[in-house]
């Protein structure tokens, strides 16, 4: 039984889909409010009908919200006649589905069943109820399943080592740890194993007395004092030299050490977190790496999937990352053509998520003033390669197809580009005459009727626009 948030205030059709949802073997909860609905939303939930008009906002202005939710759901927009515009832009950003008003029942019963369809196909997984998710994306059972760990390593104090290839998140998962455990609100210290200065990695480390060596013109506290009370991040342990494994090791059994020219130990409580691309079993063979200081690092390891292994979430990683890049480029959402998004499905992304953002990075400033992504604002290397796995997979009379298909009409690309340009503008004269209508209608050259009916259409109020 799936849970379904019903947020719209119009009271009867919201009980006629409350008792569809039920019908249909689901619990239905309904709010009239975004502020209702949101709370609605701390508990779990698959799927949520929302209404765009409601008395305290757009719902259109809380998708990023609903989509930070710990349980993601699918969002299906329902919507009156005059919407239908704004409704296909939230469309090409990830929403689900969108219903006009009035509409049959069946239809709201098939969006529902689908979308279902579509999280369980996915299998995805609820994310350990009590996570804070720093900004993680990712609901397959391989990410999930990490998640999982996360939530198990924050709730103790084990060395967790995590691995796994360049750009799979190793950081942000450690963050993650130590954000969601006891330790969130002291330090959370990073060591780049890889670019520890020779001569000064015990310095670094270790902290030293004033006057211990040439240059230690002051006293020193190192990082592993910095940590005290709160994280250390070891990344890149891999890298550690051999003769500083052995110091280390040390510092892990006693949770003391001295620092350089003193001959008093000192302490620090801290949470040991490490990360490697590297195999240290094969360097524990070859002899590179401490069998003793592997064993220690390693009392919970979790290993972060390449992206290649779960393109199920590259849809959820899309959304979330063309919202961050276009309001960084200042350049307005865009929407993603179907063939966008097969695209990067079909990608192998030798630098996961890494590479997966900068690549969105260029598409977008390719596309800069453009409201949609397709496949042509893909760099060439890519494009390439998804062309010839999918030719060589025999496709290529379906790949013409669809490429064609990813061409929309002249009318319709003409007028979404012209809606967000119109919005973009409104936004904008709003704001230099910071609301004043008689200043807008200055400014713009537009009449006050004509000004009412362009805010009305994209859903604007000066409110909104100047909070
Ligand atoms: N599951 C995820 N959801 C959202 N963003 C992610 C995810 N995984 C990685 N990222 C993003 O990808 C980028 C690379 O992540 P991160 O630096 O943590 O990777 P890494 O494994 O430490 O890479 P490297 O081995 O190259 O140091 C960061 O911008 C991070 O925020
Ligand atoms: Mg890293």
């Amino acid at each position: 039984m799936a849970r379904v948030v019903i947020v719209d205030d119009d009271e009867n059709f919201s009980a006629l889909l409350s008792t569809m949802v039920r019908r249909a073997g689901h619990d239905a909860v309904a709010a009239a409010t975004i502020r209702e609905g949101m709370r609605a939303l701390e508990g779990p939930c698959e799927v949520v009908f929302l209404d765009i008009h409601l008395p305290d906002g757009s719902g259109l202005d809380i998708l990023q919200d609903i989509r930070n939710t710990p349980s993601s759901p699918e969002i299906i927009i329902i919507t009156g006649f005059d919407d239908s515009g704004a409704a296909e832009l939230a469309l090409k950003n990830g929403v689900w589905d969108y219903i006009k008003k009035p509409s049959s029942i069946k239809q709201m019963q098939l969006a529902l069943l689908r979308a279902l369809q579509y999280r369980r196909e996915k299998g995805y997984q609820r994310v350990p109820a009590a996570l804070k998710m720093d900004g993680i994306i990712g609901k397959s059972p391989l990410v999930g399943a990490c998640l999982n760990l996360v939530a198990r390593a924050a709730q103790g104090e084990a060395n967790v080592l995590i691995t796994g290839e360049t750009g799979t998140g190793k950081e942000l998962f450690a963050l993650s740890i130590h954000d969601n455990s006891p330790r969130c609100n002291k330090s959370f210290v990073v060591v780049d194993c890889t670019s520890l200065p020779e001569n000064l990695v015990e310095s670094t480390l270790f902290g030293h007395k004033k006057g211990s060596f040439t240059g230690a013109d002051r006293a020193r506290d190192g990082l592993i004092r910095q940590a005290d009370g709160g994280t250390l991040f070891l990344d890149e342990i891999g890298e550690l030299p051999l003769s500083m494994q052995k110091s280390f090791l040390r510092v892990l059994q006693m949770r003391s050490f001295r620092p350089i020219g003193s001959d008093t130990e000192i302490t620090s409580d801290f949470r040991l977190i490490s990360a490697t691309n590297r195999n240290l079993d094969k360097m524990v063979e070859e002899g590179q790496f401490r069998e003793d200081l592997l064993f220690r690092i390693r009392t919970l390891q979790i290993g972060l999937p390449p992206l290649r292994e779960h393109p199920e979430d590259i849809r959820e990683l899309l959304v979330h990352y063309v919202a961050r890049l276009c309001e960084q480029y200042g350049v307005g959402n865009k929407g993603f053509s179907p063939e966008f998004l097969a695209a990067l499905e079909a990608h192998d992304w030798p630098g996961n998520v890494r590479e997966f953002i900068s690549t969105l990075e260029r598409a977008i400033s390719e596309a800069f003033y453009e409201p949609t992504l397709y496949p042509k604002h893909l760099p060439a290397d890519i494009r390439i390669k998804v062309k010839r796995s999918e030719l060589d997979m025999g496709a290529g009379s379906e790949l013409h197809d669809e490429m064609a298909e990813s061409i929309p009409a002249l009318k319709t690309y003409r007028d979404e580009a012209i809606a967000v340009a119109e919005r973009e503008y409104l936004e904008r004269v709003i704001k230099t005459s910071r609301g004043r209508i008689r200043e807008i209608c200055r400014l713009s050259g537009l009449s006050r009727p004509r000004l009412y009916a362009l805010l009305k259409k994209y859903n604007l109020t000066r409110q909104t626009v100047l909070s």
